[in-house]
């Protein structure tokens, strides 16, 4: 029987960050993270089940190499015995920009191909499943904000998002400045684990963040924003501490990301409760309140390529399904 499922998944900002593994291979993080699921920005996938061979495409492109292999691999732990697949993949945002693609693809593709291979998991272990395409996507299968607990258990089974609050609950703006949507030169992927074992500030990047996660998520429940955004930056500054400190550098900041940063950092000495993250790339997002958000973005667009004005979204979703033959 061939079946086809398509689904869709937004991605995610990370306000408490992901970055390094104790695991590899099950993408199983050293530290607890944070997130706000983006709306406005979507991925959607469709997986055909039982086809005569398997094909990736992404953006209309066929996907060949480490690319289509990462895909192919994530369906065969989906499903050791499966039959060819077909996988078809749009997103809405520019990809590899530090906007979080993986997160909504792995999100989508987790969701669409659960589905045809019959399996019936919930969100929690959806979550489980997506961390394996890629970490930060277990974030994207939950709306709203969301906790990604790092777990203790060797095979992973405790590392998976819950949500905090959906994405209704806080109305909040997330402002992305785009620098440079052009691909980065070091993956996410390479960044961390360089970060990880060449930089003396790992170690102490780890503790705090684990305890910065923790707080973060109290402060996503009590509505603290001045609170959140501090453990963002907080955060965001001790990542940025171990990418400058690897050997070699891993260095993503331009200097028009500090121009965004400044100018975050003068609204905020006016009174304005917004702050400032970055993730691998050079974008920068600026999380602050609805009624702030226009504001924020007039003050940031003359810097930048572009500006985005985005509001939490919702869970990653199944669209449509159809069994194509029997
Ligand atoms: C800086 O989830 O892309 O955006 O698990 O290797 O696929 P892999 O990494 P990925 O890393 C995201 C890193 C980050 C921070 C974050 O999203 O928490």
């Amino acid at each position: 029987m061939t079946r086809a499922c398509t689904a869709i998944a937004h991605p995610n900002i990370a306000l408490v960050k992901y970055w390094g593994k104790r695991d590899r291979p099950l993408n199983l993080p050293s530290t607890s993270s944070v997130s706000v699921t983006l709306g406005g920005f979507r991925t959607r996938t469709t997986v055909t089940w039982g086809v005569a061979q398997d094909g990736v495409r992404i953006d209309g492109r066929t996907a060949t190499g480490p690319v289509a292999d990462r895909v192919r691999r994530f369906l065969d732990r989906v499903d050791p015995k499966r039959p060819p697949c077909r996988v078809e993949s749009e997103s809405d945002f520019p990809v590899a920009a530090g906007l979080a693609s993986s997160s909504s693809a792995f999100a989508a593709l987790a969701v669409a191909a659960a589905r045809v291979a019959g399996l019936d998991l919930d969100p929690g272990a959806l979550s489980a499943l997506a961390r394996q395409g890629s970490g930060s996507a277990c974030r994207s299968i939950h709306g709203g904000f969301v906790h990604w607990q790092r777990g203790a258990a060797p095979d992973g089974s405790d590392s998976r998002a819950v949500p905090i609050l959906p994405a209704g609950a806080w109305d909040l703006r997330i402002v992305a400045a785009v620098v440079d949507a052009g691909p980065k030169a070091i993956g996410s992927t390479e960044g961390m684990e360089r970060s990880r074992l060449t930089s003396p500030c790992y170690p102490a990047f780890v503790r705090e963040n684990e305890r910065l996660a923790s707080w973060a998520a109290r402060c996503v429940e009590t509505r603290d924003l001045l609170g959140l955004v501090d453990a963002m930056e907080r955060s965001t500054l001790l990542m940025q501490a171990t990418m400058t400190t690897a050997v070699p550098p891993v260095r993503y900041v331009r200097p028009d990301s500090l121009a965004v940063v400044d100018a975050v950092e003068g609204l905020r000495a006016q009174g304005l409760t917004c702050g400032w993250t970055m993730d691998a790339g050079p974008n920068v997002k600026v999380l602050c309140t609805a009624s702030e958000a226009d504001r924020v973005a007039g003050i940031l667009g003359p810097l930048v390529s572009a500006v985005h004005v985005l509001t939490p979204g919702g869970p990653a979703v199944v669209e449509s399904e159809t069994a194509l033959s029997g």
